[in-house]
């Protein structure tokens, strides 16, 4: 599968109150191919949102800034103007939230929404743009949808709005779609179908999705490969297979441990990681998540590991140092 998004050495800052600048983001280097889904998980403020939000190029200007590549085939978004990135969003790539409250216009009814998006990528004369938009609101399973173009965000159901937003995000069959917790604030079952409907969309469109997630059994639902990240880095990659068979990081282990499972005995208890997610600049030396580590040693305090390369897997533990492979 040919490579889509080639993401290296991304990092992002926010201004700091001093007029210092905080790293938030440290270092990252990912690719997506055509048509797979690339899990990105983590506890809540580990950097997730902002990777994606970076990517869109959302980040204001006045709280933050990006640093490093961006390559959306051989453009660098990360250099690219305000009005390049309007014709990128929607076309190429666009994205999804939790609350699409927060991306509906409460003001406006769903049909000029959705029509609205595809004026700004392709005119049509109102009719069409209707009748477009009537197929697009059917596409993502919404029922009545001839009924649904006048009705507004707040008359429809969570879920139903989540198709809404999936709608005015596949309208123009974008090559990726960032979906940032798309489904955390559903309920279980309709969940279970807004991931089907991401499933059966990517596979008639190919889309490439990146899934942002909290959330481990959505991440074994939908992923090819996954990320795991930890205040700002990268702490390991693998396929999903690989990933959940034989986590190699504590912290992966420790995501891993509490989650219940089906297969789990009754006495085995959850047992959540201790702790939580450092504060943006708490940590200036050694690896971030050595506090909450069991099998933390010396190393740990003084270094950072560096992402070390194994057979299905690159990890950032100095546990597994001997073990690296040459690439
Ligand atoms: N505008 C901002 N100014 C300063 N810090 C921010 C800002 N936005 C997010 N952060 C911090 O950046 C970190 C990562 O946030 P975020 O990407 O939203 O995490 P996640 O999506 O993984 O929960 C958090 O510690 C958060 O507090
Ligand atoms: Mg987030």
């Amino acid at each position: 599968m040919e490579e889509l998004l080639r993401v290296e050495d991304m990092h992002i800052f926010f201004h700091g109150e001093k007029g210092d600048v905080i790293p938030a983001v440290k270092g990252l280097n990912f690719h997506i191919r055509e048509g797979e889904t690339l899990g990105l998980v983590g506890e809540s403020g580990c950097g997730k949102s902002l990777t994606s939000l970076s990517i869109m190029q959302l980040i204001p200007k006045a709280s933050g800034f990006t640093e490093g590549r961006i390559l959306l085939g051989d453009k660098d978004v990360n250099t690219c103007s305000e009005k390049e990135m309007r014709a990128i969003r929607g076309n190429e790539m666009s994205m999804i939230f939790q609350e699409p409250m927060t991306s509906l216009n409460p003001v406006h009814k769903i049909g000029k929404q959705i029509g609205e998006v595809l004026l700004l990528h392709d005119a049509g004369d109102p009719k069409t743009i209707e009748a477009r938009t009537i197929e697009i609101l059917k596409k993502v399973g919404i029922p009545r949808a001839e009924k649904i173009i006048d009705e507004y965000p707040h008359q429809l159901s969570g879920g139903m709005r989540q198709r809404v937003m999936i709608a005015m995000a596949m309208a123009c069959n974008p090559k990726l779609l960032i979906a940032d917790e798309p489904t955390t604030a559903l309920d279980v079952t309709i969940q279970a179908q807004i991931l089907d409907l991401m499933n059966t969309l990517q596979e008639e469109y190919k889309t490439a999705i990146l899934l942002i997630t909290h959330d481990l059994g959505v991440i074994a639902e939908m992923a090819d490969r996954v990320m795991v990240m930890y205040y700002g880095q990268i702490v390991e990659e693998a396929d999903v297979r690989s990933l959940f068979k034989e986590p190699k990081h504590p912290y992966t282990i420790g995501l891993l441990h509490s989650v219940p499972t089906l297969e789990a005995e009754d006495d085995e208890q959850l047992n959540p990681i201790q702790g939580t997610v450092p504060n943006l600049g708490d940590i200036h030396s050694g690896c971030p998540f050595r506090a909450r580590c069991e099998k933390a040693f010396d190393k740990c305090i003084e270094e950072n590991p560096p992402l070390i390369q194994m057979d299905s897997h690159s990890v950032r533990c100095w546990l597994y140092e001997e073990e690296e492979v040459s690439t």
